[in-house]
């Protein structure tokens, strides 16, 4: 089996959703999920989930080796992000060079960086009154959502859709594809690169 770590900070639905695909798995499993945020939701769903759960702060993370430590230990193969607000440490980003996912909720480069994340990312994009938004997902480098780009997935916005919409917009977007990019990427599949959606009801 090969071994998947989640990170994440916040209310973790990709979290849950990446972890419920790969149950029914008989190559890949979500062996952790591991916070930096002790009262995050993400770690309420790991309990019923069934998947162990641990939390580090930030400096944990930042200034020793505990979270290094614990992946070894637990044999961990790959990091997924998933809505994760800590810049991972570079002996982590070395040693899981090429093996680190994350997914960001637009199509980068546009709206990205320190900062973008979240609901901020689609407040950003409505205001700019841009005409579509998407998904990347990429291999984690040092740097803030950068790294190189594995997969995007675009969706038209139309011009009265709110934040909001858009966010249901590209979480829709993230549910269907992230998974299924994971399992490629892991099981070195081929797959398209860039993809548009259409909603069903156009
Ligand atoms: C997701 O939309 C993810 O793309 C975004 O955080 C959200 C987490 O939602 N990540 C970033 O903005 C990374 N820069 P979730 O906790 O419900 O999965």
């Amino acid at each position: 089996m090969i071994r998947l770590a989640i990170m994440a900070s916040g209310s973790g639905s990709n979290a849950e959703n990446i972890t419920k695909y790969f149950s029914k798995s008989k190559e890949i499993e979500v062996a952790a999920i591991i916070s930096n945020k002790a009262d995050a939701y993400v770690l309420e769903r790991a309990q019923y989930l069934h998947v162990p759960s641990y939390v580090f702060s930030r400096s944990e993370f930042l200034e020793t080796n505990k979270v290094q430590n614990l992946l070894a230990e637990l044999k961990i193969d790959w990091i997924i992000l998933a809505g994760f607000l800590v810049l991972l440490p570079v002996s982590i980003v070395d040693k899981y060079e090429g093996r680190i996912l994350n997914i960001h909720p637009s199509l980068l480069p546009k709206y990205g960086g320190k900062g973008m994340y979240g609901d901020k990312v689609h407040k950003a994009v409505v205001e700019a009154h841009e005409k579509e938004s998407g998904i990347t997902i990429h291999k984690i480098d040092a740097n803030y959502d950068e790294g190189t780009t594995v997969f995007q997935a675009k969706i038209k916005i139309e011009p009265l859709d709110n934040a909001e919409k858009v966010a249901q917009k590209i979480h829709a977007l993230e549910y269907k594809f992230y998974p299924v990019i994971i399992e490629n990427m892991i099981l070195n599949r081929p797959f398209e690169k860039e993809v548009t959606v259409t909603p069903i009801n156009e």
